[in-house]
């Protein structure tokens, strides 16, 4: 059984949305609503409103809006359930008894068991026999005792039951393997064998020390593939973690050194740099820079100096663009043997140069533009006056792109040096590209905003409007009827002419809480929705009303929906004796 209506209404009555949002954003009062900075987007103007009279949140950059236990859901990753607790706890409430609603949470903490005790296995074969290997492995990468025991490094022995066979003897059964990742369905109905074999284990932490899952490398040269995750489980999302940040956070250094790999992470905490995280393997997410700044203000991007780690920094730097961050990267330099230069990673250039020079190169690591600007000169010849022009196109580009005219001029400088021009001629071309682009942009607003059709389509794709005449109209009704509750019982129009479905799902709802004597406010509705819908509906609410009287702006939109209604029906009667009407 759901939890109760009466409850939620009456918690989300308890929860005031400025005091919960601003537990985590820091809000300015403008009008009748407050601003901030949005969590869920990168951002540095404030574009994030929440109203204390709607009880909603609503950000104009990335549009995501909802209510109060919306809000907690996103903002602390938390399944509906679990926010509903979140909030109940804060305010003192109890969350009624049942067993469903327990269902997820006690999942959860199950598969947190046991991801704890398959961790300590995989760590205690490390000083058995069948852990011989990895932890002959373990120092031939140089990592020692200590650090693998701070890191909880493991052994998955060469077999295909032995996990299963030792969580067995602790009371988990064997579907609960494979719900968490660590087992693999096999052929036969009812069997299943590890997932992970023959593999060094390093297990995923998050913050309060968690294993929330497992990442696993291959112990023998050509076993593939090198590295084995954990598929994404109810406790395992890979685009919310950080390899490494149980260890992380607590770094005196003020910024996180974001590297490419998990032994990157454990040979640079080895040499005393413990602010070194990972992100498995894909490219940084909102989600996981929204994790950092938790922690710090700063950011050092270190991946690979290879076509791979450059395409991460990119996006990294994309990422991070408007964030509150200061970025930095820092460049490993290549590796020369016999005249050849070879692409070395971080544990690499620890090993061969020591932790002093690394720091140094730490030191020297220079924010985004430098290394861009970087980048560029090692792609063309300056010898040749052809390649010479594509370099300073490539460089106004770029410096374009940069808000302030004075730091337009400081790269200008810069980028000019190189390829033996002036630097009023690079800052001439810089502010010609960028007048252009934004008087480009400015176009592009403008014809945007003269089409309100493709304006008024929900962001989500599942509930674009077929009709949008009608869905403009229903819309309204809603809004209205959001905002005078009294109108909803005397309001004649039947569900069925709504043409959209989600909107008329919230209108029968509406009245169904009516009839029932619920609230029947903004908030009300919006704690059942999807993330999309509740977007949508607090979209929908921001809308400016046209002045004028509520009763009068509501039949025009009954008028209007009936109207579209009756011709969708085909009903050619109904359709001439509305023509005959409108004359
Ligand atoms: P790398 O191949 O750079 O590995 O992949 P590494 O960490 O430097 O390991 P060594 O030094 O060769 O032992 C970087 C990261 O990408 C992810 C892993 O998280 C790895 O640490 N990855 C790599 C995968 O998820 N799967 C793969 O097959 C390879
Ligand atoms: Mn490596």
């Amino acid at each position: 059984m759901p939890i109760p209506e009466s409850f939620l209404d009456a918690l989300t009555e308890r929860c005031d949305i400025a005091d919960v949002v601003s537990q985590y954003v820091q809000l300015t009062k403008k009008g009748g609503n407050l601003f901030g900075l949005c969590p869920f987007h990168n951002e540095k103007t404030p574009s994030f409103s929440v109203s204390p009279d709607k009880q909603i949140y609503h950000c104009f950059g990335c549009g995501k809006g909802g209510g109060v236990v919306n809000f907690i859901m996103e903002i602390e990753n938390l399944s509906f359930p679990e926010a509903v607790k979140f909030l109940a706890d804060r305010v003192g409430m109890t969350v009624p008894e049942d067993g469903q609603d327990q269902e997820l949470p006690r999942l959860r903490k199950r598969m947190l068991e046991l991801n704890k005790e398959a961790a300590r296995w995989f760590h205690a074969q490390l000083s058995q026999p069948a852990g011989e290997k990895a932890a002959a492995y373990l120092q031939k990468r140089q990592i020692s005792r200590k650090t693998a025991v701070n890191f909880g490094l493991g052994c998955a022995p060469d077999s295909w039951d032995s996990l299963l066979k030792a969580m067995a003897e602790k009371g988990f059964g064997w579907e609960e393997l494979v719900r968490a990742g660590l087992a693999t369905r096999g052929k036969q109905p009812g069997s299943a064998y590890d997932k992970f074999r023959d593999r060094l284990m390093f297990p995923v932490l998050d913050v309060r020390g968690e294993v929330l899952g497992f990442s696993g490398r291959a112990l023998a040269d050509g076993q593939e593939p090198k590295y084995l995750n954990s598929p994404e489980t109810l406790v395992f999302s890979k685009r919310r973690i950080l390899y490494g940040i149980h260890r992380a956070k607590n770094t005196k250094r003020g910024s996180m050194l974001l590297v490419e790999g998990n032994i990157d992470v454990v040979t640079l905490h080895q040499a005393g740099f413990d602010n070194a995280v990972a992100s498995m393997g894909t490219a940084l997410t909102t989600e996981q820079t929204r994790l950092i700044s938790r922690y710090a203000k700063e950011i050092v991007l270190c991946y690979d100096n290879d076509p791979a780690g450059h395409k991460a920094t990119e996006r990294a730097l994309d990422i991070l663009k408007d964030s509150e961050f200061s970025v930095k990267v820092l460049k490993l330099p290549d590796r020369m043997v016999d005249g050849a230069a070879v692409k070395i990673d971080a544990d690499d250039f620890i090993k061969l140069h020591g932790p002093e020079a690394f720091e140094q190169l730490l030191k020297g690591s220079g924010g985004g533009m430098e290394y861009r600007l970087l980048e560029l000169t090692t792609r063309y010849d300056f010898s040749d006056d052809g390649q010479r022009v594509e370099y300073l196109k490539a460089a106004c580009e770029l410096i374009a792109g940069l808000g302030s005219p004075v730091e337009r001029e400081v790269w200008a400088r810069r980028a000019a040096e190189p390829a033996g021009v002036t630097g009023e001629a690079v800052i001439r071309e810089a502010e010609r590209l960028r007048k252009k682009r934004l008087s480009g942009e400015k176009k592009q607003y403008e014809r945007s905003s003269s089409r309100p059709a493709s304006q008024a389509q929900p962001q989500e794709k599942t509930l674009r409007y077929e009709n949008i005449v009608s869905a403009r109209a229903e819309e309204g009704i809603l809004r209205l009827l959001l905002q005078d509750p009294g109108l909803i019982k005397s309001c004649p129009l039947p569900e069925e002419e709504f043409s959209s479905p989600f909107l008329r799902g919230l209108y029968a709802s509406l009245r169904r809480r009516q009839a029932e004597g619920l609230s029947v406010n903004p908030s009300a509705l919006l704690t059942s929705l999807s993330e999309g819908e509740a977007a949508q509906l607090t979209q929908i609410l921001q809308t400016q009303v046209a002045p004028g009287s509520a009763g009068e702006a509501l039949a025009d939109c009954l008028r209007v929906v009936h109207t579209e209604y009756v011709k969708r029906s085909g009903d050619l009667a109904a359709i001439a004796e509305l023509m005959k009407n409108k004359r």
